[in-house]
């Protein structure tokens, strides 16, 4: 059967996409719509015609599983129909519901006419996975919308609504039935005459400011950095200004070719793939239905338990937060109050939204009031005692149906549980700081959780649009597991010679939003000097550092006092001699002959014990997959995306560099920093992670023959 059906209503001829689940450009829909129109230009029955889609979106870009298959590169291209689309005497009008992305916004373009319904949306998106348009997106856009607000759509990704598409001369008309309205519409033009193709129309080209791209670089540099794919779209829209029409669609192809062959392109759509992949639970059974929640509650008003409280509003679902005290209650109140009207002075939310999710927050002492709750997040502060005492009341005050979950960022979700007489409804959903702004959700299940639980939970992320990822129980979880290799090497380092600033300047060109040791100075020295504390005892033979008790002790606690590993003026940090006379004075302390780094020696020792530890987590069934610890840490350690992700980034430099830096820092440090079998076997094998059940399939063999 044709990916697109063929039909004539009166004149008109119909062209439906059926390609599930989102009609992308795959080589069948390509075929089919290259025959449709074919047949649809010699049909003397037909004067006109209509692309349209069945099921759930419009055309949502070109197939992203094709990249790199010789399927992406096989005639008919998507310029081929674009070409047929302008070349045809009909009037072709696209009719757009759901989503119009990438090339299937591109398609629509070179249509004579859209058409769409009010609730869809349009974008170029193409920046999120590394690339730019390579349909004539950076060339047909700026000739309907001008060149400022093309780049504006095409840099960011983000698409807009039909109502904004419509004042901005991207559609036509907004109907109300997509199909008879479209078909209506084609036939008018076929009788009264069609518009100019968009590639004729180059009258908001002309006169542009070439400051504009100058400017734009500069505000694309700030945002994007280590990013090429932005820089090259400003690049493509100048030159649509700039240059006759085909000899622009030539230069976006060279630009688009440059950019699919990218390092930073595999990274970005391996992490597309691997979002949706990890929110896939092998062994639940597939027709288990989420439980609904509709109403929820927070334990705990502090920063944290006021982030989840917004998170819950945010999404239209009830909340009540509890804490001990009526002064807490207010204080918390009093943050989230603050937290909406500053999203409402920036602009980045309406009055009208922040005041009906405030309206969804209730405030109460009593667990008396939680007696119709569906969900129940604890998020009081790290200590054991007191969670299992705050589970043990949720357990009493809570329905049986409800799910109790602890917000822990490391704490054993099975001692909680036990705290309880429902432990298979116990969880841990554990958000990131600011939790109205991190998206991830790192739900962890405990031995007993039942499959139900996690399939609500995971549901519950999608619906609160946050990225959840499915973890096992150990200590740290998936992330904060990890963090620990990585801030101990960037210690380790400061002991041996490097400076805050060069160990911090790697780590944020390498892409990370800020380096380790400025984000230690933002989050309070101080704080972090119990849990290191409690390491050094569980411990004793492992290297330590006591870079951060020095730092402390000089009253250097990082930001909040306006000193740490550097100085600050305000919000500006600035390198210190005295910090860097109190790591060297450590390193004689410890009788550690300083000396120079390279950067590159910087970037592998952060990053490879990562990858490390995350092959650990394969082995012991903590992560599921490697895609999954590669989610978390980009949502919930702002790992640049366009590398993919430690594991990615891992396996792209080479595990047997992994396990032989992890041989190395072992020696050094201590066992827990050598690597597992997993990934010793893949590195002497030149297996990668796509063969991590293999592998561990052969160790388990191999352990019942020994
Ligand atoms: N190609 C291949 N598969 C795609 C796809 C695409 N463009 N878009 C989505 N899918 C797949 C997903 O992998 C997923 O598969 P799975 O069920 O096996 O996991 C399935 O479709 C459903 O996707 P979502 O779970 O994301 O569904 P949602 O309903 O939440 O969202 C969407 C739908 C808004 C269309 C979202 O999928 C999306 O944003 N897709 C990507 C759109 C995009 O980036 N388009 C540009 C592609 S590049 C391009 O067009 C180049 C051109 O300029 C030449």
């Amino acid at each position: 059967m044709s990916a697109v059906a063929y039909r004539v209503e009166g004149d008109v001829a119909v062209l439906t996409v059926d390609a599930p689940p989102v009609n992308a450009l795959g080589l069948a829909v390509r075929q089919g719509l290259l025959a449709g129109l074919d047949r649809a230009v010699v049909d003397d029955a037909v004067a006109a015609v209509v692309l349209i889609c069945a099921g759930s979106t419009f055309i949502a870009g070109a197939d992203i599983s094709e990249f790199g298959t010789a399927k992406a590169l096989a005639e008919p291209r998507i310029r081929t129909i674009q070409d047929l689309l302008e070349a045809s005497s009909k009037p072709v009008v696209a009719a757009i519901h759901g989503t119009a992305l990438g090339g299937g916004l591109e398609v629509a373009l070179a249509c004579h006419a859209r058409v769409a319904v009010a609730s869809a949306k349009l974008g170029l998106p193409e920046v999120k996975l590394g690339l730019l348009p390579g349909a004539g997106g950076t060339v047909r856009l700026p000739r309907l919308v001008g060149p400022e607000v093309a780049l504006d759509m095409i840099t960011s990704g983000a698409p807009i609504a039909a109502t904004r598409a419509l004042e901005l001369g991207v559609i036509d008309v907004i109907v109300e039935d997509l199909e008879a309205g479209a078909i209506a519409y084609a036939a008018g033009l076929a009788t009264d005459g069609a518009p100019l193709p968009v590639m004729a129309r180059d009258e908001r080209l002309r006169d542009v400011d070439p400051a504009l791209f100058a400017d734009y670089r500069l505000k694309v540099g700030k945002k994007a950095r280590g990013q090429i794919a932005p820089f090259r779209i400003v690049d493509c829209v100048e030159a649509a200004c700039r240059l006759p029409g085909a000899e622009a669609l030539a230069f976006e192809a060279a630009a688009f070719a440059e950019l699919l062959a990218s390092d930073q392109r595999k990274g970005l759509v391996h992490y597309f793939f691997a979002e949706r992949e990890a929110r896939k639970i092998p062994g639940l059974p597939t027709d288990l239905a989420p439980q609904p929640i509709r109403k929820v509650a927070v334990i705990g008003a502090g920063l944290m338990g006021g982030g989840i409280a917004m998170v819950f509003a945010n999404a239209g679902i009830a909340v009540t937060l509890v804490d001990v005290g009526q002064e807490a209650l207010e204080r918390g109140l009093g943050v989230i109050r603050k937290t909406y009207a500053a999203s409402v002075a920036r602009g980045s939310t309406p009055q009208a939204k922040a005041d009906r999710a405030l309206a969804l927050i209730h405030t109460t002492t009593d667990y008396a009031e939680l007696r119709d709750v569906d969900l129940a997040i604890e998020a009081v502060f790290e200590n054991m005692g007191v969670k299992q005492a705050i589970f043990a009341r949720l357990d009493a005050a809570t329905p049986a149906h409800a799910i109790l979950a602890s917000n822990t960022s490391g704490l054993d979700i099975d001692a909680i549980a036990s705290a309880t007489l429902r432990p298979e409804r116990v969880i841990g959903i554990h958000f990131f700081s600011p939790a109205n702004v991190m998206k991830l959700m790192e739900n962890v299940r405990g031995a007993q959780t039942s499959p139900e639980v996690i399939a609500t939970v995971m549901a519950l992320g999608r619906q609160l649009g946050k990225v959840p990822v499915l973890a096992g129980n150990c200590d740290g979880f998936i992330g904060n597991r990890m963090l620990q290799y990585y801030s101990g090497e960037a210690e380790f380092m400061l002991i041996e010679g490097a400076t805050p600033e060069q160990v911090d300047r790697v780590a944020e060109s390498f892409g990370m939003a800020m380096g380790p040791l400025a984000m230690r100075d933002l989050s309070a020295l101080d704080l972090n000097t119990v849990v290191r504390a409690a390491r050094r005892e569980a411990f004793p033979d492992e290297r330590c550092t006591l870079i951060v008790e020095r730092l402390v002790e000089a009253g250097r606690c990082g930001q909040k006092t306006s000193k740490g590993y550097y100085r600050y003026e305000g919000r500006t940090r600035l390198p210190d001699p005295e910090a860097l006379a109190i790591i060297e004075a450590h390193s004689r302390e410890l009788g550690v002959a300083r000396r120079a780094f390279s950067d590159e020696e910087i970037r592998d020792r952060l990053f490879m014990p990562l990858v490390n530890e995350g092959a650990k987590e394969l082995e012991e069934g903590i992560a599921l997959r490697a895609g999954d610890i590669d989610v978390v840490w980009v949502n919930g350690y702002a790992f640049p995306a366009h590398r993919g992700g430690p594991m990615f980034w891992g396996e792209q430099m080479g595990l047997d560099k992994v396990a032989a830096m992890a041989e190395r820092l072992a020696a050094a440090n201590g066992e827990r920093w050598a690597p597992g079998p997993l990934l010793r076997r893949l590195a002497e094998t030149g297996r990668g992670w796509s063969a991590v059940g293999e592998v561990l399939a052969e160790l388990r063999g191999e352990m019942q023959v020994a």
